[in-house]
């Protein structure tokens, strides 16, 4: 029996998985790190946060197994974020993360003189703003002496995996989020690489996912308490939960309620909708994906239970929203937190609470921000199924999806069952199943979700609920067109 390494680099925390060749989680760790905020709207973190993290959890991960045994690792990680190195191969300034709103300007130029559809015939995406390109921009901007030093360009998990290995690589489904990936063509795109100012030199080696990439490097292996063990390119943190949930077959759909929400369809063939507000992107697979992103979705919870009530009893918060207050709710909550990316793409818009009157009581206030959530996931697929895109039901991952209250109203908003899958720890998980296929353990991604992945539970939609939340799904999608006006003028 040998163990795999899989490891999701998330915003919040580094989460570790140790997996065997079955596919049965043997041990899990999680390193917190944090995340700072410079200015309003600005989100960054120090990649060396992210290496300690690794070099702390993989030696209590492993502490009681052979060694010996250990054969690979996969990283999965947050997306979009700027790593920029210096000749050196030493980190020029910290990483401008995913949900950064800084680069509205940069956003603003791509969209509107370049133009939406240039950069869709090119890439097979328009900009948001927690892209790669508009960040890369900024810096040339803002940042000139920066800018100078730039050596090489990674996303997060790239900065982890060069530190495994020495090698610098991408791998396909991160490397989409950059703005700077011919998506259909799998190929960099000159045309935006002059766009930002950079050289494909810059840039890392591109890989499919479950490649190998390298071994770890002999003083990283000591380090870490390992022997030899194959790295992999590994993947964005949506594709490797995708993996994780087996949300590898045409037209299958996963959502994670993370830090970020998204909604995720696995697609054969390259696909891109019509308005490009979502996105379409490599998957970790070898094929494609359409994907929706929400950027501040469990994360409003937590907001709301930890900075404001003031408490981590996510649970008992919820105990007395029963089943007959589901779609009952008088109170909205818009879940702009850290503006919007997709469908709405709007860096001003603004956490809002509304509806309140003086009987509303602390749990309709609860309500209201999961419902909200669900909501803006809602959002994402309207404009999916508008484009043709038929989602009949979906698998549930992330933070958010260990609650079951949660789960119903997802399977009620969005009037489908919703199947929990039996490793929640999605992206992780994802990233042990490619790092098991580099190491030729397995031959596809495929092979292995067909023989790890199951579904643990189901929640069916009740037709009366989904009536109700039908109502209040209109009256939510009013709020935002009538304050995106006053959103622009609260800086
Ligand atoms: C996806 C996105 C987020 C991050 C979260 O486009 O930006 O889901 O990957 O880690």
């Amino acid at each position: 029996m040998n163990y795999y390494i899989g490891a999701d680099l998330g915003t919040s925390a580094l989460k570790l998985l140790l997996v065997d060749t079955h596919g049965n989680i043997i041990n899990t760790v999680s390193k917190s790190y944090d995340v700072s905020f410079p200015h309003p709207g600005w989100s960054e973190q120090n990649p060396e946060d992210w290496w300690t993290a690794l070099v702390e959890g993989v030696n209590e991960l492993t502490k009681n197994t052979d060694k010996a045994l250990i054969r690979g690792i996969g990283v999965g990680g947050q997306m979009h974020g700027l790593v920029v190195l210096d000749e050196n191969d030493k980190v020029i300034r910290p990483a401008i993360l995913w949900n950064d709103g800084r680069t509205f300007k940069e956003t603003d130029y791509l969209n509107n003189v370049i133009g939406k559809e240039k950069l869709a015939s090119l890439t097979g995406n328009i900009a948001f703003a927690g892209f790669t390109v508009p960040k890369i921009m900024w810096v040339r901007d803002n940042e000139p002496e920066n800018f100078a030093k730039i050596s090489k360009i990674m996303l997060p998990k790239d900065y982890i995996n060069y530190r495994l290995t020495g090698v610098h690589s991408i791998d396909y489904s991160d490397a989409s989020g950059m703005l700077l990936l011919d998506v259909e063509n799998k190929k960099w795109s000159s045309e935006m690489l002059e766009i930002c100012g950079v050289s494909e030199a810059q840039l890392p080696a591109l890989y499919e996912s479950y490649d190998k990439t390298g071994d770890i490097l002999p003083e990283i292996a000591k380090e870490l308490g390992l022997g030899e063990i194959t790295v992999v390119a590994g993947a964005g943190d949506n594709a490797a939960a995708a993996i994780g949930t087996g949300t590898v077959i045409d037209g299958k759909c996963n959502i994670s309620l993370g830090t970020s929400g998204t909604f995720f369809v696995s697609n054969r063939d390259y696909a891109a909708l019509s308005n490009n507000a979502i996105h379409s992107f490599c998957h970790a697979n070898g094929d494609y994906h359409i994907m929706g992103c929400i950027l501040s979705a469990a994360s409003c919870n937590k907001w709301l239970c930890e900075d404001i009530l003031k408490t981590d009893d996510y649970a008992g918060e919820q105990t007395d929203i029963t089943d007959d207050k589901l779609g009952t709710n008088d109170v909205y909550f818009l879940p702009y937190l850290m503006g919007e990316r997709s469908p709405i793409n709007d860096t001003d818009a603004r956490g809002v609470l509304i509806g309140m009157r003086l009987d509303t009581k602390r749990s309709d206030i609860v309500q209201a921000v999961l419902e909200g959530v669900a909501f803006a996931v809602r959002d994402n697929f309207e404009i999916a199924k508008q484009a043709g895109v038929n989602i009949s039901r979906s698998t549930l991952c992330g933070g958010g999806a260990k609650s079951p209250l949660w789960r119903k109203i997802m399977a009620n908003v969005l009037n489908i069952p919703i199947d929990i899958p039996s490793a929640e720890e999605g992206p992780g998980f994802g990233g042990a199943v490619l790092a098991m296929i580099g190491d030729g353990a397995y031959e596809s991604v495929s092979q292995c979700t067909e023989k790890f992945v199951s579904v643990k539970g189901t929640v069916e939609p009740d037709a009366e609920i989904v009536e109700r939340y039908n109502d209040r799904y209109e009256k939510f999608k009013q709020l935002y067109p009538s304050l995106k006006d006053v959103f622009k003028t609260i800086k």
